[in-house]
């Protein structure tokens, strides 16, 4: 059984089919069909809910994409739904806004924009128009133009995020508290099909050997794994959840390294990433929208092993180790030998990726790039990392990490090889660019030509030498990402 709360109701579900969506859920059994269905894929917003989790003893709350998150994943927290909003006979404040600043037209995609102003006002009091366009930018609205809508955003600014949730957040947290003192793990069933909700990796461990790959299936944020359920109709027999598995939910911070849980969302991991990898950090900015990383996780990134996955390149030019678990042990591997083929990698039978660890780099530098045709919310045509270290000017060690190059996330071996011992200028790294076209044969695909690719790898490692330069004169800080859409 799952329990959760949907607004203020607790609700218990036992018999379910395990692929059901949280949106399905709402709109055929809950009856609640204020939340729309327009992608079914995670792109458009339209079917935006929002979650709330104990975290320290407060309320955190996260939009996310209904339509991609699967219902036992619910166990133990709140679901918010437009429904929910107006309280006492009043519209919250972000509905009035949006009412005030004319933000509407068809109404299609209104529930979704308001669900995220909605976590925009519970999150961020003063917010700049800056946090307005990374909060709205996974929500598509076709007719009204979005002026209105982010003005109706920015007027909410210096109101505080006090309302009827914040007076009733401590009744709240005590039900979510309870819920998961009484029953920290929870299951679905419909006949022999399961929602699995492990807690500790033991326990995951176990689930996979009862029930192994194919039959089952692990699911961290689902925002690839839920995909193949909404757009290929599959429906796995077992599901297992792991984002209740304590080991794969913690960050750790080393004197050598971090240690990021498998099951650790993007905007959890955000603040670590960004304290000691800056560029890294950046990135995950433009990785899907803001419901996206309030899901997905760098565990699910890995293992998907797709060669356009954005967090690969980088962890490749970083030098990251996995940590997997399987029947078989522990084993710690360098991503660098996890990938072995086109979605094919390592992972040795009924096995998971417990956490990623990214050794700290001193005296390097770290350049990403990440092409795509458009700047928010859109899948790589090239990802590039490079991580090097100089001395004296001169290249004394590099990892360049790439992605939609080749049918896997790759290191250029030979363009590295060429630019150990050159100086790293324009002259310098001629021999490097050159060599790429040893290390990859790119395809033509619907994101970019072959031959776009490539010349576009050459010309980031000129774009590298370049803001270097600029950074030496500029002052002596460590480069950082410059995003190029
Ligand atoms: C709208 C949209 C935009 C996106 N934009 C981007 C983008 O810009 N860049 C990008 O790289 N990706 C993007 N993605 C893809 C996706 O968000 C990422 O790949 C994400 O990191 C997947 O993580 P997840 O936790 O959601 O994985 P899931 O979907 O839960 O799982 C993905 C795969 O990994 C397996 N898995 C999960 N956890 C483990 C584990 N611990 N051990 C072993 N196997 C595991 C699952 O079984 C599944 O096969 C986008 C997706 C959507 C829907
Ligand atoms: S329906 Fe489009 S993101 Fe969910
Ligand atoms: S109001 Fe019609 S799509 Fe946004």
């Amino acid at each position: 059984m799952i329990r959760f709360l949907m607004n203020d109701q607790t609700v218990s579900i036992e018999q379910c089919a395990p692929h059901t969506t949280v949106l399905e859920y709402l709109r055929t059994k809950a009856e609640q069909r204020g939340t729309k269905e327009g992608c079914a894929s995670g792109d458009c917003g339209a079917c935006t809910v929002v979650l709330a989790e104990v975290n320290e003893g407060r309320l955190q709350y996260r939009n996310i994409n209904s339509c991609i998150t699967l219902l036992g994943s619910l166990h133990g927290k709140q679901l918010i739904t437009v429904e929910h909003l107006k309280q006492q006979g009043a519209l919250h404040p972000v509905q009035q806004a949006m009412v005030d600043l004319h933000g509407s037209q068809c109404g299609f995609c209104t529930p979704g924009f308001i669900m995220s102003m909605f976590f925009l006002y519970k999150n961020c009091s003063q917010p700049t128009r800056a946090d307005v366009e990374q909060a709205l930018a996974g929500n598509l609205c076709r007719c009204t133009g979005y002026r209105p809508i982010i003005d109706a955003a920015l007027s909410l600014a210096g109101q505080g995020s006090n309302d009827a949730f914040s007076e009733k957040e401590a009744q709240t947290v005590s039900c979510l508290q309870a819920i998961l003192t009484q029953q920290p793990s929870g299951s679905l069933v419909d006949g022999s099909r399961q929602f699995l909700i492990p807690t500790s990796s033991d326990a995951l461990l176990q689930s996979l050997t009862d029930h192994p790959h194919p039959e089952a299936k692990l699911l961290a944020g689902g925002t690839d794994f839920s995909l193949a359920i909404t757009q290929q109709l599959q429906q796995p027999e077992v599901i297992i959840y792991t984002g209740r598995v304590a080991e794969l939910m913690q960050c750790e911070e080393t004197e050598r390294s971090i240690i990021i849980g498998a099951a650790v969302s993007y905007s959890d991991a955000e603040s670590l990433l960004h304290k000691h990898f800056l560029p890294f950090a950046s990135l995950l900015e433009r990785l899907g929208s803001l419901q996206v990383r309030n899901q997905g996780t760098l565990g699910g990134n890995v293992a998907n092993a797709s060669p356009i996955g954005d967090t690969p390149p980088v962890l490749l030019a970083l030098d990251a180790v996995l940590h997997l678990r399987s029947p078989a042990g522990r084993e710690a591997i360098p991503i660098s030998e996890f990938f072995t083929g086109y979605r094919q990698t390592k992972l040795p039978p009924a096995g998971f990726i417990e956490s990623i660890e990214i050794p700290l780099q001193s005296e390097r530098t770290l350049c990403v790039y990440k092409i795509s045709k458009r700047l928010d919310d859109d899948i790589s045509a090239v990802c590039a990392a490079f991580s090097i270290a100089l001395k004296d000017g001169v290249v004394t060690d590099a990892r360049l990490g790439f992605g939609g190059m080749a049918a896997t996330p790759a290191r250029a071996l030979n363009a590295e090889k060429a630019l150990i011992g050159q100086p790293f200028t324009e002259l310098g790294i001629v021999a490097a660019q050159q060599a790429l076209s040893q290390d990859f044969s790119p395809i033509d695909d619907v994101r970019a030509t072959g031959t776009y690719r490539l010349q576009v790898a050459q010309n980031l490692l000129l774009r590298a030498v370049l803001e270097h330069d600029s950074e030496q004169e500029n002052s002596n800080q460590i480069m950082e990402v410059v995003q190029y859409a």
